[in-house]
């Protein structure tokens, strides 16, 4: 990707903070609340990680995934929640994908009025410099690892074992593209069942992200995630969180929704990474409705 920081603007939301606008893809990152809110609604609150930190073994590291790392917000939130509020000292590994530095870059420039670089900015420049750092955030051990390149290709590597070494499987996915309408490759089945693929079996995972559409929700589904309606951001009333774990998922998606997505004329999965909107294809809709979530309930539709 040839973005450079021109592509980038500053913009400053009604609650007067501030965000990064991507002109080429005319969307703004976090564009209601602002970064630091979302990010704690939707990942930190939401998938409890100063709890779920606190109580993970202190040799082993606690593996989190972002995807579209950006302009960085969600990963700094989530270490300034951690340093606040978890307790013990297990290592925790950050491992970024994203095909441009280019939002990092114009953010650092203007990390004042940002304001969530602070405490931050010396690792953010030596990942930027590196594509590594490693360092001590309070009492805990983090390694900020980046993929720098087209998202779907690594993964399509990583699953054909190209990848050496491989970075370990997460337990928890930060998951922050551009809208499926504007971003289609990321939102594409095939990313998620490609996720899933990766999960590694007895360690529980969940992938919240902001869209709450029937297509993600079918897609993730189909990917063998369980699927729950997600907490409200303050911009969104409802999110989707996923997992490989059904107690990771307080509100999991039931009949009704079932029913739902039946009906609606925008819930067959992107096989392709081209945006479209089309209803349930029968051999998809056979296919959900064999889902162990609904196992019980979906006899009757
Ligand atoms: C909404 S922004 C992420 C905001 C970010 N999480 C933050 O906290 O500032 C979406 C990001 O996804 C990245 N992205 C979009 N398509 C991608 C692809 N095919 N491969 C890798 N990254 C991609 C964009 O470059 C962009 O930085």
């Amino acid at each position: 990707m040839d973005l450079t920081p021109a592509d980038y603007r500053l913009v400053r939301l009604a609650n007067g903070t501030h965000s990064v606008h991507s002109v080429a893809h005319r969307e703004t990152f976090h564009p209601v609340i602002g970064p630091v809110a979302e990010a704690e609604a939707l990942y930190v609150r939401q998938l409890r990680l100063p709890e779920r930190v606190s109580a993970h073994p202190a040799g082993a590291e606690f593996v989190v995934w972002d995807v579209g790392l950006g302009a960085a917000a969600n990963v700094l939130t989530v270490l300034r929640a951690l340093r606040a509020g978890a307790t013990g000292t297990a290592p925790l590994r950050i491992v970024s994908f994203d095909h441009t530095l280019e939002p990092l870059r114009f953010a650092r420039q203007h990390a004042e009025e940002l304001g969530y670089f602070t405490g931050y900015a010396a690792a953010v420049d030596e990942l930027l410099a590196k594509g590594k750092v490693d360092f001590i955030d309070g009492a805990r051990r983090i390694v900020w690892d980046l993929h720098l390149g087209d998202f779907p290709d690594w993964l399509a590597r990583r699953r054909a074992g190209e990848i050496d070494p491989a970075p370990p499987a997460p337990h928890a996915i930060l998951f922050d593209a551009f809208s499926p309408a504007k971003n289609p490759a990321m939102w594409a089945q095939p990313i998620f069942a490609g996720l899933f693929e990766l999960l590694e079996p007895g360690r529980s995972c969940a992938l919240p992200t902001y869209s709450r559409s029937t297509m993600l929700r079918v897609s993730l589904l189909l990917a063998g995630f369980r699927v729950g309606a997600g907490h409200a951001t303050g911009e969104k009333e409802e999110t989707t969180i996923a997992a490989n774990d059904p107690a990771l998922i307080s509100e999991p998606l039931d009949a009704k929704w079932l029913q739902r997505a039946r009906n609606s004329t925008s819930a067959e999965p992107l096989w392709e990474p081209v945006y479209r909107q089309a209803p349930l294809a029968e051999a998809t809709w056979e296919r959900l409705r064999q889902h162990p979530q609904f196992a019980a309930a979906a006899h009757a539709l």
